[in-house]
């Protein structure tokens, strides 16, 4: 058990360029195929949450941004801290802990929540490592994440991740592995087009398990396209080769909204909405002579756009021109006004695609980051309850 009562951590979200979809295991988010992510720079995205143990709790709380969660009622979080727990009293064998101290967590995100960003895989790698450390577990933080949410097992390691499935029956060897830190290639840039979108979809728990009983192109796919695929993404992001690392990367997006409409009844309404079908559209024109901007789509309309530092200027010119937000709004995006403007005339004309005004919500401009990590800070608890 650590000395202190209080701990915080920060914690990534994580874009998945081999996607996972689908699991062999639902109790423990043990995936049908390996899959490979780039880790986003905290500064821009991340959760931050504190977690304050004390034997004076009668039981374990939670808040998420300001509001009261039910623990008790939320398995994942349930087996998450069950785990941990488990897992310190392994360690600390001899010890008394036959019944470690309860825990408040208090966690936030540094985007909002109405941006439609997925942010579980933040959410459950922040808590991995907020239990893992406060209790002294034993059991590996990556493992500890997928039992929260499966994508959050990459959230732990920084730059680049290998989600291995793994063999063992409780997946104690399905987890992240880094394949290359976040300082291994600088020149990657990292655009997030939030995509407004007022119809909520189904979730991705639910849409997996659909997709495993039904689409017959999910199991081609894990057999057939993603081994192969995964080794040339390794190698394309060690080559730094951002031709090969795009073209992956998109396949690899269309595929996985592919097998949605292959799934029956099949996901609707579709993760992809009118304006990730513009957006995909307007990056394929402008990658009509050279391959200089790669997308991905999640579980949702938004898109993350990948690009070289020297088209970086030229491909945010080009989607503020097709995509501008309304006038004034200063959240827009998360560049200053200056260096927006100094973009106006490095925008290309792309035949085909009209100007649709609004209908981006924001755009965040990031690069790969660190994996989950202690912060000094702390995320305070909502009432002026004892922590002792
Ligand atoms: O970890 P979950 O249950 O939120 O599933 C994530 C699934 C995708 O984001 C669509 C793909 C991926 O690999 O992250």
């Amino acid at each position: 058990m650590n000395g202190s009562n209080s701990v915080t951590c920060i914690a990534p979200i994580n874009i998945a360029l081999i996607k996972y979809w689908g699991k062999s295991n639902e109790d423990y988010n043990i995936p049908l195929n390996s899959s490979l992510s780039v880790t986003l720079n905290t500064n821009d995205l991340c959760t931050m949450s504190t977690i304050y143990v004390s034997d004076s709790f009668l039981k374990d709380e939670m808040w998420l941004n300001g509001k009261e969660q039910n623990v008790e009622k939320n398995t994942r979080t349930q087996r998450c801290v069950k785990e941990a727990r488990r897992s310190s009293l392994k360690r600390c064998n001899g010890e008394d802990l036959n019944s470690p101290p309860k825990c408040h967590i208090v966690s936030r995100n540094n985007f909002p929540t109405a941006a439609g960003l997925a942010s579980s895989a933040s959410g459950y790698a922040c808590l991995a490592k907020c239990l893992g450390t406060i209790y002294s577990s034993s059991i590996d933080l990556s493992v500890l994440a997928r039992l929260g949410s499966g994508s959050a097992c990459r959230s732990i390691y920084g730059g680049f991740v290998k989600w291995e499935k793994g063999s063992c029956g409780f997946g104690s060897d399905s987890k992240g592995v880094q394949v290359a830190p976040e300082t291994h290639w600088p020149e990657l840039k990292v655009m997030i087009l939030v995509v407004s979108n007022k119809q909520k979809s189904v979730g991705s728990t639910e849409a997996m398990h659909r997709s495993v009983n039904t689409s017959e192109l999910l199991k081609y796919r894990v057999e057939n396209c993603v081994p192969k695929r995964l080794q040339m993404l390794e190698n394309a992001i060690t080559e730094k080769d951002f031709e090969t690392f795009s073209l992956l990367t998109m396949k690899e997006s269309n595929q996985l909204h592919s097998i949605c409409q292959d799934t029956f009844p099949p996901i609707s309404p579709p993760y992809m909405n009118a304006i990730s079908h513009q957006i995909v559209n307007l990056v394929s024109l402008y990658n009509e002579k050279k391959i200089r901007a790669a997308y991905t789509f999640d579980a949702g309309p938004n898109a993350v756009l990948f690009t070289l530092e020297e088209y970086f200027d030229e491909l945010l010119a080009t989607i503020l021109k097709y995509f501008p937000g309304e006038e004034n709004d200063s959240e827009f995006i998360n560049l200053s006004s200056s260096t927006v403007n100094s973009l106006h005339d490095k925008a290309v004309t792309i035949d085909g695609i009209n100007v649709c005004a609004g209908a981006l919500e924001r755009i965040i401009c990031t690069t790969p980051g660190p994996g989950a990590y202690v912060s000094p800070e702390t995320v305070p608890l909502p009432d002026p309850t004892d922590v002792r």
